[in-house]
């Protein structure tokens, strides 16, 4: 949802800007622009389009200047469009901002602008920013800041510039993500890590309403009262190799493919045989997961995707009621909170500002919240009051692979902990679950093995517009995702429908050669699941079946089929969602889209 990043130091700030815009593209990428101090002028080049564009433009026409700001866009307020671009400034060039986020009172204070003589070129609520700080402007830029900030309701993360101080950044946040960083004779700013990681590895992360000055000698950070604040200083150490592509064509194939080493590094030393599940993470004491008579599991997208496979094994191994729900729509409908429920946030970014709503909704209650999230620092995994980590690597593609099935992984291991902890689990069933998980990181393997499968299937089907998914039980929920990252990067109509469901109505829309991807993977529903499919390859569907290996009766049913192995039924999605995610990308392949850039998509949902 937009990226910002921003730079004072010894080095050419143009360089530094979109080499961290490029990290941060995956934010969106409508629009790019950058504004750089030249020591007397702010200079601005911006674009609609990606930031390739805007390369070749500042390629054609560099800009000096070792002070600077850039984003990257996902179009809000104001189409995608060179006006509408960032970064925005006052009517005299000598103030520029960019922005992510919202501003939900633009309107007014537009209004309130216009009546003091301010004109604008934009249709953005990001433009009342530069003004205001224009507005308050009196010799001191983080004093403008302030008092400017002052005035916005609404989640912002922002990067401001004055030509009138020509050897600073002053950046704040507010409810969208921001972090510092520190380099030897340098400072910088940025949405997200990967940004700048190429320069420093010592980074502070911002709490909202904290203020930035980057200067060369470092960073500063003050309280909104203007009080200095002294923050502890990380040192991150991840592989700044892991956000490149590695030689795959695209980051979605990469992270695919990257799953047998996610689901491994997330068990690590957590799941081991003849012990407990350890999750040392997590402080919730034995009496209070006892007293816990509820448990709201809230996400989006394919996170709450994952959430709905988390209810049904947190219901059937620990006996606690769950109930799963989108973020957007949990916090509007009242729902009953107290001090016995826990709340289970998962948030791969941990930034989507609907989670993070929820989950602050929930603490207000008295709940106690759990964040399974993959970033570390992230305003999620601050704000909860446990976290469980996804160790699985920076995600740069916008369609979520690796994040799902180690969010899966993250669910067995609480569902154990919970039943171990609750005494709703015999040992031996216990110890036969973590054998299997054990073992999912091999059998994962061996089904990216199957892709040629897939790509063949897709070369055959993408050029229809619409896809059904169906399934029962756990297949249901994966059948959901499926259909999401089908629908997100190949642009193919699909739906997802629990396999007893489709009479009632949308089996109207089967007929001669419509396609369906029919999961049969669980025991207790193989039967039911067959009549389902045969009530649709009467009316004439095409049905790609998936089922465990040994079922071959299936083939008589359907017209190819694709087999998972047989583990622990409950832990089949992590499986069966990997060949449903190359089936995905083989068909946006064969569409031509842009598999990593999805169009109308952004990686990060930081605004509601
Ligand atoms: C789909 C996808 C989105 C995200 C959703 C939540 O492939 O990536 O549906 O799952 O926007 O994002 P996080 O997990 O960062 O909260």
């Amino acid at each position: 949802m937009c990226g910002i990043v921003g730079y004072v130091g010894k080095n050419q700030a143009q360089s530094v800007l979109i080499e961290g815009l490029s990290k941060l593209e995956y934010r969106g990428y409508d629009s790019a622009g950058v504004a750089i101090l030249d020591g007397e002028r702010i200079n601005v080049m911006k674009c609609k389009g990606r930031l390739a564009k805007l390369e070749e433009k500042l390629n054609k026409e560099p800009l000096e200047g070792r002070v600077g700001i850039g984003h990257t866009r996902w179009a809000t307020h104001g189409e995608p469009s060179d006006m509408n671009s960032h970064p925005h400034s006052n009517y005299e060039g000598t103030i520029s901002v960019v922005h992510n986020g919202i501003i939900e009172n633009y309107v007014h204070l537009r209004e309130w602008l216009v009546s003091k003589g301010y004109r604008f070129v934009s249709d953005t609520d990001t433009e009342v920013i530069p003004h205001l700080v224009d507005y308050y402007y009196d010799g001191d830029l983080l004093d403008a800041v302030m008092k400017a900030t002052a005035k916005l309701e609404g989640s912002y993360a922002i990067g401001v510039i004055c030509s009138k101080e020509p050897d600073k950044v002053v950046a704040v946040r507010k409810d969208s993500p921001l972090i510092a960083g520190v380099g030897d004779g340098e400072a910088f700013v940025a949405s997200d890590v990967p940004a700048i990681l190429n320069h420093t590895r010592d980074v502070y992360y911002l709490d909202d309403k904290e203020f930035v000055v980057l200067s060369k000698d470092g960073v500063e950070i003050y309280s909104a009262e203007g009080e200095k604040i002294e923050k502890k200083l990380n040192h991150v150490t991840w592989d700044a190799n892991a956000a490149e592509k590695d030689g795959f064509e695209h980051f979605m194939m990469k992270e695919i493919y990257e799953q047998p080493k996610a689901i491994r590094d997330t068990m690590i030393s957590r799941v081991m045989p003849n012990e407990p599940i350890k999750l040392d993470d997590i402080k919730i004491t034995k009496e209070q997961l006892e007293s816990i008579q509820k448990i709201y599991i809230v996400a989006c997208g394919t996170a709450y995707h994952a959430g709905i496979v988390g209810k049904y094994v947190i219901e059937r191994l620990a006996r606690i009621p769950v109930e799963v729900d989108i973020a957007s729509e949990f916090r509007y409908r009242n729902p009953i909170i107290d001090n016995k429920t826990l709340m289970i946030v998962i948030s791969q970014s941990g930034e989507t500002a609907d989670t993070l709503a929820a989950l602050r909704e929930a603490k207000v209650h008295g709940a106690r919240v759990i964040a399974i999230t993959n970033v570390v620092g992230s305003t999620v995994s601050r704000e909860a009051d446990d976290v469980l980590y996804t160790w699985a690597g920076p995600e740069i593609a916008v369609a979520s692979t690796k994040a799902y099935t180690t969010q899966l992984i993250t669910m067995y291991m609480l569902a154990l902990f919970f039943a171990q902890n609750r005494n709703t689990i015999t040992k031996e069933e216990a110890e036969s679950i973590k054998n299997d998980m054990l073992e999912l990181p091999e059998r994962a393997k061996k089904m990216l093995e199957q892709k040629e499968v897939l790509q063949k299937f897709a070369s055959k089907t993408y050029m229809y517009k619409d896809m059904f998914f169906l399934g029962r039980g756990l297949d249901y929920a994966v059948a959901m995702e499926g259909s999401l990252k089908l629908k997100e990067i190949s642009y193919i109509h699909s739906e997802a429908y629990a396999g007893g469901e489709l009479k009632h109505g949308t089996i109207a829309l089967i007929e001669d050669g419509t396609i369906v991807v029919a999961l049969a993977t669980q025991t207790d529903l193989y039967e039911k699941m067959i009549s389902n499919i045969r009530e649709v390859t009467t009316r004439g569907a095409k049905v790609l079946g998936f089922t465990v290996e040994g079922n071959t009766d299936m083939e008589k049913a359907v017209d190819s089929v694709l087999y998972v192995p047989k583990i622990n039924n409950i832990l089949l999605p992590v499986l069966t969602v990997i060949p449903l995610q190359l089936l995905a990308y083989y068909m946006s392949v064969q569409k031509g889209c842009d598999v990593d850039k999805p169009r109308n998509l952004a990686k990060s949902v930081t605004v509601e």
